[in-house]
């Protein structure tokens, strides 16, 4: 995806619901904190500045523009996939994703992944956009996906990690249903 277009269709939504949710998300990031799927930086000016901070990011435009805010921030992003991590086993405090799950091609794997890197009773901070649960609107996100993927990179408007992130044995602090049920955020622990 290119980093400038994905700028400039987020920027609205940034200033309204989006920005406010991700300050409030980001806010509960503390100690070792790996983003995955960091995309252009967008979370960047709302990580507690006492953190300690690794984004991944695979996509090299969206990693590009990232490292353009980087220098402001003064935070480190790299490129790494969320299904294999580059890093070792219960070495996080926090794990943070905001849209991410929605796009990577093998979601349960990169969940199964965050749970592998994090220490045990680390925080897992998730902002998903999700299949709403009433049958016509998930009609329309099953039918409207295998199309929209090919325009938005990979992103399928029809999946809720939400079954697999408890089956893996994480547990829900804090839930929020967002957008009318077609979005959640979590607070998740270990
Ligand atoms: C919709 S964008 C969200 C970017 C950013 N997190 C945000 O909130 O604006 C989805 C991001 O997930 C990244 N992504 C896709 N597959 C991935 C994978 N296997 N591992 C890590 N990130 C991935 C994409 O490259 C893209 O930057």
């Amino acid at each position: 995806m290119n980093g400038t277009i994905y700028d400039l269709i987020m920027s609205t939504g940034e200033k309204f619901t989006r920005g406010k949710l991700r300050s409030e998300l980001l806010s509960h990031a503390r100690g070792k904190t790996l983003e995955i799927g960091a995309g252009t930086g967008l979370n960047f000016a709302f990580i507690p500045q006492n953190v300690e901070y690794t984004g991944i990011e695979p996509d090299e435009s969206m990693r590009k523009s990232a490292l353009k805010k980087e220098k402001t921030f003064h935070l480190h992003v790299e490129n790494g996939d969320a299904q294999s991590l580059q890093f070792a086993d219960e070495s996080f405090d926090t794990v943070a994703a905001t849209l991410v799950f929605c796009s990577i091609p093998d979601p349960n794997l990169a969940l199964k992944e965050v749970y592998r890197v994090l220490k045990p009773g680390g925080q897992f901070l998730l902002l998903e956009h999700v299949k709403r649960k009433t049958p016509v609107a998930g009609w329309l996100q099953d039918h409207l996906t295998p199309v929209w993927k090919h325009m938005a990179g990979n992103c399928h408007l029809n999946r809720d990690p939400e079954s697999e992130i408890l089956r893996l044995g994480f547990s829900i602090e804090e839930k929020k249903v967002l957008w009318n049920g077609f979005g959640k955020m979590w607070i998740l622990r270990k």
